[in-house]
């Protein structure tokens, strides 16, 4: 065949996650104060086995990106509001908060030395910094570890739909539980842990994407993302308490919508109600992954419900497409919500 009469071939790139820049920070924290940080070649780090996180899940996190413009800068997406959140996760599991200007600077120290590993839009560059207890003694799980490290690891991601925007199959769960009641607003790894029972089990019963946690008949969120009903004028979304995570994409929809004409709604509403805004409204997830991605099937109590037309609804593909405008420098960033490094 002439080579020239072949389709064009698209990349296939790796799966988000799945590859690390070659650079990572870390930081030290022993005897009640943090070390300077080092910058170095990402790769295994020593720590003993009786390491505090290994045994008692001493660990929080954060996730977030960095998107090269049009213009080849690198911007930053509400680096401060992920720190803010990283140090309130710290607080709750009893963990030495990092220095905030401290971890702020290895960021940008990592953003700017792997600036040439940031994909074009829509790919983009996730941020990973992670907090976890290394005081060997497997005799501490009643006590905080005094001696910690905190790294920012950062990975080239691309196009989270490269398949195209299908809209998601979600599993109402209205017994387990996401994690325990007080700890949904912290971003740490035993939250998904507790998750992962579930959500696989729905997935294998039920083919779903992802499960949306509705403890007690009301609903909350998916193993990672928020969930927000949106139609016409209107966006209705669980207000925030400490059962979930106060996501930030959420937070930067709803600070948007007034002006793409949705007035917001922030309350407790049931699975009842969910069912009925399906009949003829939209569903969507919302995260740092994803940013804003349809629901067009809900599975309750094994019968599936179609979510209005049952494909990814036009608000929630205007809402994604105003957030994604300002996160690639499209639009105007009235919020001041990007940094460029
Ligand atoms: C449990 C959970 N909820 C919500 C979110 C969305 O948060 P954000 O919009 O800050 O990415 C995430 C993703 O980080 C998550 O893991």
């Amino acid at each position: 065949m002439n080579a020239q009469a072949q389709p064009a071939q698209k990349p296939v790139h790796p799966p988000f996650g799945s590859v690390l820049t070659d650079t990572m920070a870390v930081a030290t924290y022993k005897d009640g104060k943090w070390s300077p940080y080092e910058v170095r070649r990402t790769g295994p780090i020593e720590m003993s086995p009786a390491a505090h996180v290994l045994h008692y899940s001493s660990t929080c996190f954060e996730g977030f990106k960095a998107y090269r413009w049009a213009d080849g800068s690198v911007n930053v997406f509400r680096m401060g509001r992920h720190i803010e959140r990283m140090l309130q996760s710290a607080r709750a599991l009893a963990l030495a908060e990092p220095d905030a200007r401290q971890l702020e600077e290895m960021i940008v120290t990592v953003i700017d030395r792997v600036r040439d590993q940031v994909p074009e839009a829509p790919g983009a560059l996730y941020l990973r910094p992670i907090l976890f207890g290394t005081t060997p003694n497997i005799g501490a799980a009643a006590s905080p570890p005094g001696e910690l490290m905190l790294i920012v690891l950062a990975s080239p991601v691309w196009d989270y739909f490269a398949g195209g925007m299908k809209a998601l199959k979600i599993y109402v769960e209205t017994r387990a539980t996401r994690c325990a009641s007080h700890l949904g607003v912290v971003k740490t790894g035993g939250n998904y842990a507790a998750a992962m029972g579930p959500t696989l089990a729905a997935k294998k019963q039920y083919g779903v994407d992802q499960v949306l946690f509705c403890p007690g008949g009301e609903v909350q969120e998916t193993g990672a993302a928020n969930f927000l009903l949106i139609r016409e004028g209107k966006i209705l979304t669980r207000s925030l308490d400490t059962t979930f995570l106060h996501g930030v994409t959420r937070d930067s929809l709803l600070k948007m919508a007034p002006s793409l004409g949705y007035e917001v709604e922030e309350r407790v509403f049931t699975v009842g109600e969910m069912l009925e805004w399906a009949r003829d409204g939209e569903a969507a997830l919302s995260g740092t992954a994803a940013v804003l991605a349809g629901v067009g099937t809900l599975v309750h109590e094994g019968r599936e419900v179609k979510v209005g037309s049952g494909d990814v609804g036009p608000h929630t593909k205007k809402l994604r497409a105003a957030l994604v405008a300002v996160q690639q420098g499209e639009a105007r960033d009235p919020h001041h919500w990007l940094r460029r490094i």
